[in-house]
């Protein structure tokens, strides 16, 4: 069963807490550096499903499989970011960035550090930081560990539009230069097609949509398909227009 180049295969999943079936019948592929965008309404199962990849919760059923082998515990190939940040209030920039590091650390951090253009604020309490130089730094402390695959729990949600735009662009350039799979998890279609070759839309706790976003990268919001690309995805979520669905690809569960 193993497929060359597939970093994550999900398998008849299903996740319930208690008798409330969040996740039902998941099944995806994901390929060696893809990005991939899980978009669905509040509640549907996005953040269960990402934590599942991530190996912090277990599946009621089903498989997970990363780089074709199953995982016990954290996924090693993974590292993940959330909207909050996390970052410990007492630890400077770079020691927030170096966490659990263990050889040159700090070199590692500072080097991370500049790709994030943070260079600078390294020595820096994480207090003093915007809200939108907390989030590189949380990127930051991601990728020092240059992990496979990148998952990504709406880590721009609480910044304003034209930081998320930069962040964009940030997020954009590394994964094109350090070439790690990605997973992000966003309730903001715009967002979705800013970064992801393939969005996947979850709806009552199953995939209802896996649709491939052919613009190239960079991606440029004038594009004249950009525009279009989101409506045709924002109209298949909110049923305005079921025509719609009919150029959307409707995942096929082999
Ligand atoms: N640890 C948990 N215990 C009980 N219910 C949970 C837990 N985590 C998530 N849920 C429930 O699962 C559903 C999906 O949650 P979540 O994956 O966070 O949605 P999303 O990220 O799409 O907004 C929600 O109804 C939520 O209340
Ligand atoms: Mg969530």
């Amino acid at each position: 069963m193993v497929e060359k180049n597939i970093i994550l295969e999900i398998s008849n999943l299903e996740k319930s807490f208690g008798q409330h079936h969040v996740l039902r019948n998941i099944n995806l592929k994901v390929h060696k550096g893809e990005f991939i965008a899980i978009v669905g309404k509040s509640g549907c199962g996005k953040s269960t499903l990402l934590r599942l990849l991530a190996g912090l919760e277990t599946a009621s059923d089903g498989k997970i499989y990363t780089d074709g082998e199953r995982f016990e515990g954290r996924n090693q190939l993974a590292k993940i970011m959330f909207q909050d940040g996390r970052l410990l209030p007492w630890k400077r920039v770079v020691q927030n960035v170096g966490l659990g590091l263990k050889t040159d650390w700090r070199q590692r951090a500072k080097k991370v550090l500049e790709q994030v253009g943070l260079a600078d604020r390294a020595n820096d309490w994480p207090y003093v930081l915007s809200g939108g130089q907390r989030q590189r730094v949380a990127l930051a402390r991601a990728l020092v560990h240059e992990p496979e695959i990148l998952l990504l729990d709406e880590p721009l949600g609480a910044l304003d539009a034209l930081t998320r735009i930069e962040m964009h662009q940030l997020i954009e350039d590394l994964w094109m230069e350090k070439k790690f799979t990605a997973v992000l998890v966003t309730h903001d279609v715009e967002e979705a097609v800013a970064l992801a070759n393939r969005v996947i839309l979850i709806e009552d706790g199953e995939i209802v949509m896996d649709h491939s976003i052919k613009l190239p990268y960079p991606r440029q919001r004038e594009h004249p398909l950009f525009a279009p690309t989101v409506s045709q995805i924002l109209n298949r979520i909110l049923k305005k227009d079921k025509m719609s669905t009919s150029d959307l690809r409707l995942t096929k569960i082999e």
